[in-house]
């Protein structure tokens, strides 16, 4: 993953960016339940930052945000079970969560924790496996983890955990806006219906856009189906989409399965401007830009 490490014996400070999806298609239902999706998934530089270190035993979690459970329910707790159990390591760890992301807001807060804290582990433990090892481990807990393990941007495929990395494109100046209700993935999932959908991205145009570095194309072909699940739930969501164009955004689309919202902008001048708008509805808005690999 794209980590910042301060590497010390016993204990790990790693950097953990949010992404969006630029785009999302969902290509049909498996025999599983998931949903077989072709997405094209995006850090950002809005981060946690997540610090591990060893314990004589036990998992400890604490994180400054008071509405994430520190139970065992806690996907970074998970990741640390999987990792110390499967390579049969007898002490534990003690992990803290310093939350920038929003929580359930369809930013993969809590898959790219939980992928910290496998790098982590890993270091810590010196217990050297590889990307591929603990992307391995990372699908375990969720299908966003192997792609937040990689970082940058990616062509994700099976229920998103196939990760392909992109040549780098664009550097874009974002505004997230995530509004003030949650979605339940799971429920978005659920109600997907193919008939509903009005225009599937053109991922092959997307793509072309991206190798050329084609900013205003890249925001053009964005493209997230789920929408046509989450709009009509949740019709706000449209209504922010629209209200950063109308604040100068050439294109805005929904991240993941939501609720926020990822407006591109010219420059950071022009998404700083429609933040200061936005700010005056919407408490969460953040000003961001690309990860580069
Ligand atoms: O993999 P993850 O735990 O993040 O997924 C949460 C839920 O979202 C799954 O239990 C499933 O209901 C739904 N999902 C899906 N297809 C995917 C990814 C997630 O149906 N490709």
């Amino acid at each position: 993953m794209n980590e910042t490490r301060q590497a010390m014996s016993n204990r790990v400070l790693i950097k953990a960016p949010a992404k969006i999806n630029l785009t999302l298609d969902v290509m049909g239902q498996r025999a599983d339940g998931y949903h077989e999706l072709e997405t094209v998934m995006h850090q950002v530089d809005l981060c946690d930052r997540v610090y591990v270190e060893r314990e004589p035993e036990g998992i400890i979690l604490a994180t400054d945000n008071p509405v994430i459970p520190v139970d065992q329910s806690n996907l970074a707790s998970r990741a640390a079970a999987l990792i110390l159990e499967r390579y049969a390591i007898k002490s534990g760890v003690k992990i803290f969560l310093e939350k920038n992301i929003p929580v359930e807001a369809g930013l993969a807060g809590g898959s790219v924790d939980a992928a910290a804290v496998l790098t982590a582990v890993n270091d810590i433990f010196d217990l050297r496996l590889n990307r591929e090892e603990l992307q391995e481990l990372g699908a375990e807990l969720g299908s966003d983890v192997p792609f937040c393990l990689a970082g940058g941007t990616a062509l994700c495929t099976g229920r998103g955990e196939l990760v392909k990395l992109l040549p780098e494109g664009p550097e874009l100046n974002l505004l997230l806006i995530k509004p003030p209700f949650s979605l339940a993935t799971a429920d978005i999932y659920r109600h997907y219906r193919p008939e509903r959908v009005g225009k599937r991205p053109r991922l092959e145009l997307f793509l072309a856009a991206w190798q050329r570095c084609d900013m205003m194309e890249v925001a053009r072909q964005m493209n997230n189906v789920l929408e046509s699940v989450s709009i009509p739930m949740k019709p706000e969501i449209q209504t922010i989409k629209e209200s950063a164009v109308r604040l100068g955004a050439i294109a805005a689309i929904m991240s993941g399965s939501g609720p926020t919202v990822a407006a591109v902008f010219t420059s950071q001048i022009e998404a700083e401007n429609a933040a200061r708008q936005m700010r005056l509805l919407y408490r969460e808005c953040y000003v961001v830009k690309s990860i580069k690999k």
